[in-house]
């Protein structure tokens, strides 16, 4: 079997087995991290990992991490959460106040092993200080993975996961919990995770930001364009969609979406 023929029979037996569905990755990424997958198990290629698969069940779940790969960091990339507080909290703030809404939604949509929606809860949090209990707040956290779904749910980190977190917000926001760190209940409070497939799942809706980052970057330009559409479906008018820093906006949602921050990459749904 050459190797694109392996690869669809794996597609194929990852999708009845394993249950995840891989049509709309791109193939040239798949390959990538199978092949991580086929060297770490000492074989030959695509072909021999694929009987390799069917004889070994406990390979699937490492398979499955290492195709939706789940590296991330709290306050990833500290320019747009600078923004985040200077801009983009307060115009949501501001509006709500203004219309007496109290109900404040967010989505961090792959939001791996949960530092995340915690980097949002904490900075909502900061910006709010006691105004927070005027609002309803409610910040969704979801993955594919349940490895780091169930990381997330714990909310328990290493001193190195934290590296990234200002020492008086580690301080605030975290207490010692043996060797590692636990996010206090309050922020914990704040956070729902939920297990969610990004290309299978109902979208959920009237959200004010929508956190999609460093996830559509592995999937086909055809499932790029439509995510970008379904979270422009799932926003409020005047909600904000973020993602990652390498990605970019394409198909129908150039056109419906404004440019708030081209290099922060944060655009928002404006009033039809
Ligand atoms: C690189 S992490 C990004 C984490 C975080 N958003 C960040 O930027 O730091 C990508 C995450 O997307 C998740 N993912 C991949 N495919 C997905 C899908 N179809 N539905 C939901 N999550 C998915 C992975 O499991 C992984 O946790």
């Amino acid at each position: 079997m050459n190797d694109d023929d392996a690869l669809e029979a794996l597609k194929r037996l990852i999708f009845s087995e394993i249950n995840l569905d891989c049509q709309q990755y791109k193939d040239k990424y798949l390959k990538r991290r199978l092949m991580v997958r086929v060297r770490a198990n000492g074989l030959s290629g695509l072909d021999e990992y694929l009987s390799f698969l069917r004889t070994h069940p406990e390979e699937h779940d490492t398979l499955i991490g290492t195709i939706t790969i789940n590296v991330t960091q709290f306050f990833r990339d500290s320019s747009m959460y600078n923004y985040l507080a200077e801009q983009v909290i307060p115009d949501i703030i501001y509006n709500k106040t203004e219309q007496g809404r109290r109900v404040f939604r967010v989505w961090s949509a792959g939001c791996s092993s949960g530092e995340e929606p915690y980097s949002v809860a904490i900075l909502i949090k900061e910006l709010l200080g006691e105004r927070i209990d005027g609002f309803q707040i409610s910040i969704h956290g979801t993955d594919i993975d349940d490895g780091s779904l169930s990381k997330a749910k714990k909310g328990v980190y290493s001193r190195d996961q934290l590296k990234n977190v200002d020492p008086k917000l580690l301080d605030t926001y975290f207490e010692p919990f043996g060797e590692n760190y636990r996010v206090t209940r309050e922020i914990k409070d704040m956070v729902r995770i939920k297990k969610h497939d990004l290309m299978a799942d109902r979208k959920q809706t009237n959200f004010d930001i929508i956190f999609n980052r460093n996830v559509m970057i592995y999937f086909s330009r055809e499932m790029q364009e439509r995510l970008l559409m379904d979270f422009y479906n799932s926003l409020n008018n005047g909600g904000y969609l973020i993602i990652g820093k390498t990605e970019i906006l394409s198909g129908k949602a150039r056109d419906v979406l404004t440019v708030i921050s081209g290099p922060e990459r944060i655009y928002r749904k404006d009033k039809a």
